[in-house]
């Protein structure tokens, strides 16, 4: 996969459409089988697997996003890194000479804290939302200006922060530096001189360069291992390497592995720290779909890279992603919907992850659920024998073409059930995409799913949960009536 250049990050073109789309998927004949691995029971959060990896699973968040109780219920259960989106940056810290505000940043540093998350600082010295008073100064004056704001800011948030993007952005896609402020006042020193500050402030957060279309071996990321390689020979402190992964779907470099371990091997750490991957809207099941391959892939290639320390999506879900602000007709490019439920990429994630069966993280939005059913009577057992029984929970989460369904089988009958057929009907326009801890067939209209190898046997009382993933053309109900080796269930 070559590493097409990305279309610049600035150029400012509002646009928040969410197109409903009726993507039409040809989804054939379905599988099936589990999301892989067994470290995960069901339900597991991203942070819970990264973290038994030794790693992190974050998030960026901004200080308007900390409002949102349905935003910050995912950010809480899912993820133990964040990132100030903005309230860190230059022009909100220091927006006049000499002037600081670290209230915003405060805010979001007490919310990670309170929720048992660390904090990426982002960033210290950049040439984007950089105060104008920054880049009028006479070329003499910017370097004591920088020294002194990052000496400001980073003794501020010492020992609050586990890291700093001490210099953001700091190269074309050329492989040239940015002729910015501080290029212009000093050269190249000022990378070497920023991370020095930066370090006698803080001794202990890691210091980090970070900076977009680098994923890959190209001429960009050549430039910066060429840069860091000289750092190191000179005893400039620097502990990591960011990789933002700004993604456009399925443009996942094929050496962005690679890539990151020839960092690793300079004794550097890496991060993914940006984490999206957008979509042309409206966003087909088949680009969903796609998303997910592209979520495995990037923490895949970090899980294989001792030194990579983790994973950052810019973001909790496509409702605040800068994603539809900042690349018009884009959007879709995070793991959750816009109603903050999760995607294929979510569950692509968490398999990568080694999780298995992922419960969605319950959010306040109301899901559309059937309209309960009374509870039939049990029948009586006509004579000595056992009755048959069953009750079945049908957790339906849909983003504008597709779904996932989860559902949990309880037996509530009086002998063990031993192999299940579990048929139920999609609702018109629905098609299976792929499905977990059963086989599941047709893919569409009157399917049954049937138990695997190890989920065949249901004790009385037992539970079993499997589920898939469909496309839909806008109807996202539920089936409407499941029946267990032909037994009609309950809905519960
Ligand atoms: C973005 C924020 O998400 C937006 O809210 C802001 O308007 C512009 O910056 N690279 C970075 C991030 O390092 O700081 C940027 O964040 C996205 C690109």
């Amino acid at each position: 996969m070559p590493d097409t250049p990305q279309t610049t990050h600035h150029s400012r073109t509002a646009r928040r459409t969410l197109v409903a789309a009726a993507g039409a998927l040809a989804a054939g004949a379905l599988l099936i089988s589990g999301l892989g691995g067994s470290a995960g029971a069901a339900g597991t959060s991203l942070k819970t697997l990264a973290e038994a990896d030794s790693r992190y699973f974050g998030t960026a968040l901004t200080q308007s996003n900390l409002s949102d109780s349905t935003l910050t219920a995912v950010a809480s259960a899912q993820f133990d890194m964040v990132t100030p989106g903005n309230e860190m940056k230059w022009d909100t810290t220091e927006p006049s000479n000499g002037t600081f505000n670290f209230a915003p940043g405060d805010q979001i540093v007490s919310y990670a804290k309170a929720n048992g998350m660390r904090v990426r600082g982002h960033n210290l010295v950049w040439h984007s939302q950089l105060p104008s008073w920054v880049s009028s100064l006479p070329t003499g004056q910017v370097q004591a200006a920088m020294e002194t704001h990052i000496t400001t800011e980073a003794t501020h948030y010492k020992g609050q922060v586990y890291s700093w993007d001490v210099v953001n952005e700091p190269f074309n896609d050329d492989g040239t530096l940015r002729q910015d402020a501080f290029y212009t006042a000093m050269g190249s020193g000022y990378i070497a001189d920023a991370l020095r500050t930066a370090h006698a402030a803080d001794p202990a957060a890691k210091l980090y360069l970070n900076d977009y279309n680098i994923e890959g071996e190209n001429a960009k990321s050549d430039a910066l291992y060429s840069l860091v390689s000289s750092l190191k020979s000179q005893g400039v402190p620097i502990d990591g390497i960011g990789l933002e992964s700004h993604f456009i779907l399925g443009q996942v470099p094929s050496t962005m592995k690679a890539n990151m371990q020839r960092f690793t091997a300079l004794g550097l750490n890496v991060a993914v720290t940006e984490l999206d991957d957008r979509i042309q809207l409206p966003a087909s099941s088949a680009n969903v779909t796609q998303q997910a391959a592209d979520y495995t892939t990037v923490v895949n290639d970090c899980l294989a890279v001792s030194g990579c320390v983790g994973v950052s999506q810019w973001g909790v879900g496509d409702a605040d992603s800068w994603i539809p602000g900042f690349f018009s007709g884009y959007g879709s490019a995070t793991m959750y919907d816009a109603n903050y439920q999760p995607k294929p990429a979510y569950y692509a994630a968490v398999a990568a992850l080694g999780g298995s069966t992922p419960t969605p993280t319950p959010t306040p939005t109301p899901t559309p659920t059937p309209t309960p059913t009374p509870t039939p009577t049990p029948t009586p057992t006509p004579t000595g024998g056992s009755s048959a029984g069953c009750k079945v929970v049908d957790a339906v989460n849909a983003w504008n073409t597709g779904l996932t369904e989860n559902i949990t089988l309880t037996n509530t009958g009086t002998s063990t059930v031993n192999g299940w057929s579990l048929g139920f009907t999609l609702p018109s326009g629905q098609s299976l995409v792929s499905a977990w801890n059963a086989t599941v067939s047709p893919s569409s209209g009157t399917v049954t799913a049937t138990n695997l190898s190890y989920n065949g046997t249901l004790a009385p009382g037992a539970s079993t949960t499997i589920g898939f993933q469909a496309s839909h053309t806008g109807n996202a109900a539920a089936p409407a009536a499941f029946t267990l080796n032909g037994t009609t269930c309950s809905l519960g």
